[in-house]
């Protein structure tokens, strides 16, 4: 079973990784590709979720803040007001892009894009 600081760094490569496809998709829409948007969007609402499901899983067995000190809980509290939003809106985010229901799309996606942002900066400031 791993650790709490192994799960952490496991998690962090798995954002960073998941944040390249995120990128990769706004570049196929500059590049006038939508469908292709649509595709590597699709894998990183796959990807980030089975990453929720398996942290939710492992959470049963490992405490991963036991080694935290009151300051990395703060931490972790602040990063969980960032992400738990951000995965609760990318099933709207899939739902609205498959629908072409553009303008909600965008409206959602500017709200997407902080939370994702506030998500990547507090949890790579996370301590492993
Ligand atoms: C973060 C900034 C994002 C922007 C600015 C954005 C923008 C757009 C735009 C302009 C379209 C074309 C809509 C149309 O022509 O009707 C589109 C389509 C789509 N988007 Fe996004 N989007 C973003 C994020 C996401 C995310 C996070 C997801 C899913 C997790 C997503 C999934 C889709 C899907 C599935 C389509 C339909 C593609 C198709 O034509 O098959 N988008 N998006």
């Amino acid at each position: 079973m791993p650790n709490g600081p192994q799960i952490i760094l496991t998690l962090k490569v798995l954002v960073v990784t998941v944040t390249i496809l995120l990128f990769a998709s706004l570049v196929a829409l500059l590049l006038k590709r939508p469908r292709l948007h649509g595709h590597i969007n699709t894998a990183f609402f796959v990807l980030t979720m089975l990453t929720v499901v398996a942290f939710e899983a492992l959470l049963q067995w490992v405490n991963v803040s036991s080694t935290f000190d009151d300051a990395a809980r703060q931490a972790l509290r602040t990063h969980l007001f960032f992400s738990v939003p951000s995965a609760l809106l990318l099933p709207a985010m899939i739902v609205t892009g498959k629908m072409r229901r553009k303008q909600l799309h965008l409206v959602l996606a500017a709200v997407f894009l902080l939370l994702w942002t506030g998500t990547v900066i507090t949890g790579l400031g996370l301590p492993h």
